[in-house]
């Protein structure tokens, strides 16, 4: 009688639609719309994700891109870094398919600054130059490694993470995959300090053990 629950159980939770989970957000928020929402403005209605072409009207282009092609351009960024994404405008056939990459330069002296994506695990593959990449996991412990041309790094979900640029001669080249058409970055100090309203004073300087001026200051420095 208990084995027949059991492998009824079992067989039940096989069948694909009769036990499924929730779908994962692909944005920040989804806030739900109120009936006549649509009617009144159409065009700003967001669903999660993107809806599809007729699939006759699919093409081999929809499956390639060359954005990864050329470098970003390091010199724009404060920190030393330009991230260039594939997503589903510069490459439509991704769409569904859960996966991200990305291109990462970085200058010499460089770096992409501790960040996290929120919707995605992420694996880096170091084509050129010399980079000390780390993250950080929820007990606050730091797993960090050098990278050489070759090596792969994998940065867990949500956990924050950094790429360094170490090399004394050359900018460093990266290759990322990310399993989410949209993973959302956040980069830390830009959530704390240059947040748009910003955070209460008293806030920041509670939360990071500093005065009102050293507040200020890091702010002004980070454009907030
Ligand atoms: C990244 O590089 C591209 C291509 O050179 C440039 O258009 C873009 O402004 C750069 N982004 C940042 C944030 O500097
Ligand atoms: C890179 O960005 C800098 C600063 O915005 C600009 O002066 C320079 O012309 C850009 N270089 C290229 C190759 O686009």
């Amino acid at each position: 009688m208990i084995m027949k629950r059991l492998l009824q159980t079992l067989v039940l939770a096989c069948i694909p639609g009769i036990i499924t989970s929730d779908p994962e957000p692909l944005q920040d928020f989804c806030i739900a719309a109120a009936p006549g929402d649509m009617a009144a403005n159409p065009h700003s209605m967001f669903i999660n994700g993107s809806p599809c072409i007729s699939p006759t009207l699919a093409g081999s282009a929809h499956f390639m891109t060359s954005v990864l092609a050329k470098p970003g351009n390091t010199s724009a960024n404060p920190f030393g870094f330009n991230v260039t994404l594939t997503n589903i405008r510069n490459l439509p056939g991704v769409n569904t398919q859960g996966l991200t990459m990305a291109r990462v330069d970085i200058a010499l002296h460089g770096q992409v600054p501790p960040h996290s994506h929120p919707r995605a695990s992420e694996v880096t593959l170091l084509l050129k130059g010399t980079l000390l990449v780390g993250f950080v996991d929820t007990s606050n412990k730091l797993f960090t490694q050098q990278l050489r041309p070759g090596d792969s790094f994998v940065f867990p979900k949500g956990l924050t993470h950094f790429l360094y640029n170490i090399d004394t001669v050359s900018p460093a080249v990266a290759v990322s995959g990310l399993n989410s058409q949209n993973p959302g970055a956040q980069i830390v100090a830009l959530a704390t300090f240059a947040s748009k309203p910003s955070i209460l004073d008293e806030v920041l300087k509670k939360a990071f053990m500093i005065g009102g001026q050293d507040v200020e200051r890091i702010r002004k420095n980070l454009g907030g």
